[in-house]
């Protein structure tokens, strides 16, 4: 017999004879009511089990965490909150799970201690919800992209370049360790490896997607990017996920209109398919609201903060004028945004950041034309020789989501900024053809994944929207 989803019952136009459901308990109530989850919703179905005609020992067994078969028949709910329930005629116990040592208890844990129980805790609300809501936003964003045509080009993992010149990479060896050459310091020596070349997990996939954006015009990429980065921040991880999309004949505005349009498209197709799971985020987001200081609360829900996005378009400002701005702003008093007004020239920091998009702005922002000295080496010089045709978009609650640029297609000037920074040209000998033949204009851009998830879901912490996040504590898994 099949058996049937959770979904699709709570879904049922009406009430069905001899169903058959499988999932797990979530809890147990009174001998009788079993709240069981598959992960095919939030929502649980209430189970009614004849408790008087139930073995003693089966009734044991039905334990939270237990998974179970469960059969009956689909009918209208006297509870509240619930349309059907199924008054179960056998319960089969497939799977027992010990209440005593189950560390998923039906209560509310921290988010710290479900971080340590990666592999459990998508079995709770919260984490079932957000890997939903991810499951249908990546696969909006190759919805987006397939739809207008673009192809989806897969860069490699393992690579011999540093595509952002940050020397943030993790290196790669395929020696055996016990028995590496090792250099002078009595170190393992990289540089003699990936069978006799130096590698490393890429950064980005960047500079191979510009060489299929040569040839077939508009391509994404969509893959892990890794960077060594030891930030113990709530917003960088060490392995994260990339879309890169990258686009021939695109100049930098051009490049905005996309990035902006893509991300309001798979905001949008999220929440009509998502809304059960939104609904339950953006609950969980107003009752944490709750415990804040009033001054602290966030003006918006989760639910008004998406719908917000869709509706604004994000405002597009330059770095210089973005830095008058921030040196024309007097020092917050509540200290929330305790930023240094920086000069011309400077990076800016994430408090810099938000303090444009929350304060400031009130809305997305699109930072463009950077210094160039803060950039990587590959955006196009502006005519004043000092700006770069960057850009980056910062948003609420996140800071910057998105960075991207357009390219530097002219061989020569590309040439002297590669020897101005001591980059070997032998080294992106490939790139540099994209410029020697036929070169144009093209822009691109890399989103990063999670901290899209983050603004979606409202989770504040990005190790809470990553299956198994890797970060500098945590590589257990
Ligand atoms: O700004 P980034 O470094 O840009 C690039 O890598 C370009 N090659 C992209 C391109 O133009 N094709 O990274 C892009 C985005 C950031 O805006 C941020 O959202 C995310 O990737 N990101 C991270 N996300 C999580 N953890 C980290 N350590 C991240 N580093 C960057
Ligand atoms: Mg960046």
């Amino acid at each position: 017999m099949k058996h049937t989803k959770v979904k699709d019952l709570l879904n049922s136009a009406k009430p069905v004879d001899d169903v058959l459901v499988k999932g797990w308990v979530r809890t147990f109530r009174n001998n009788q009511f079993i709240a069981l989850n598959d992960g095919s919703t939030i929502n649980n179905i209430q189970c009614v089990v004849d408790f008087e005609n139930t073995p003693a020992e089966t009734l044991k067994r039905i334990t939270t965490g237990a998974a179970v078969a469960v059969k009956g028949n689909l009918t209208e709910s006297k509870g509240a909150g619930q349309k059907y329930e199924v008054q179960v005629t056998s319960l089969e116990i497939l799977g027992d799970s010990d209440p005593e040592k189950f560390p998923m208890q039906p209560k509310k844990h921290s988010l710290e201690f479900l971080r340590e129980n990666a592999h459990l805790r998508v079995r709770t609300n919260v984490f079932g919800a957000v890997m939903r809501v991810r499951s249908v936003l990546s696969f909006a964003i190759h919805q987006y992209f397939q739809e207008k045509g673009f192809v989806y080009v897969n860069t490699p993992i393992i690579t011999g370049s540093d595509a952002e010149g940050a020397g943030e990479m993790f290196q790669v060896t395929s020696l055996p360790l016990n028995n590496a050459p090792l250099n002078e310091e009595g170190k393992i020596d990289y540089k003699q490896d990936f069978f006799g070349k130096e590698t490393n997990l890429t950064v980005s996939g960047q500079l191979e997607g510009e060489t299929f954006a040569m040839a077939l015009g508009q391509i994404y990429t969509f893959g892990p990017t890794f960077r060594a980065e030891n930030s113990n921040t709530s917003r960088h991880l060490a392995e994260f996920w990339m879309v890169e999309p990258e686009v021939a004949f695109n100049d930098l505005d051009a490049n905005m209109d996309l990035a902006e349009d893509f991300i309001q498209y798979v905001i949008k197709y999220t929440m009509e398919r998502c809304k059960d799971d939104l609904a339950f985020l953006d609950q969980r987001l107003t009752d944490e609201e709750k415990t804040k200081p009033t001054a602290e609360r966030s003006e918006m829900s989760l639910l008004e903060k998406l719908q917000f996005v869709l509706e604004n378009n994000f405002k597009r400002v330059s770095y210089t004028e973005a830095i008058d701005i921030l040196k024309n702003s007097k020092p917050n008093k509540n200290k929330k945004f305790n930023y240094i007004i920086e000069e011309w020239g400077a990076d800016l920091q994430s408090e810099h950041e938000r303090f444009l998009v929350e304060k400031h702005f009130k809305c997305p922002v699109i930072l463009f034309d950077y210094p160039a000295n803060i950039k990587a080496f590959y955006m196009r010089l502006n005519e004043d020789n000092k700006t770069v045709r960057a850009m980056d978009i910062l948003f609420p609650g996140i800071g910057e989501i998105v960075g991207g640029s357009q390219r530097e297609e002219r061989l020569d000037v590309l040439q002297q900024k590669i020897a101005e920074l001591g980059i070997d040209e032998k080294e992106l000998w490939w790139y540099l053809d994209t410029r020697r033949f036929g070169t144009a204009v093209h822009s691109g851009f890399g989103l990063g994944f999670e901290r899209l998830v983050l603004f979606v879901t409202g989770m504040t912490n990005i190790r809470d929207v990553i299956p198994f996040p890797r970060t500098p504590q945590n590589a257990e898994f």
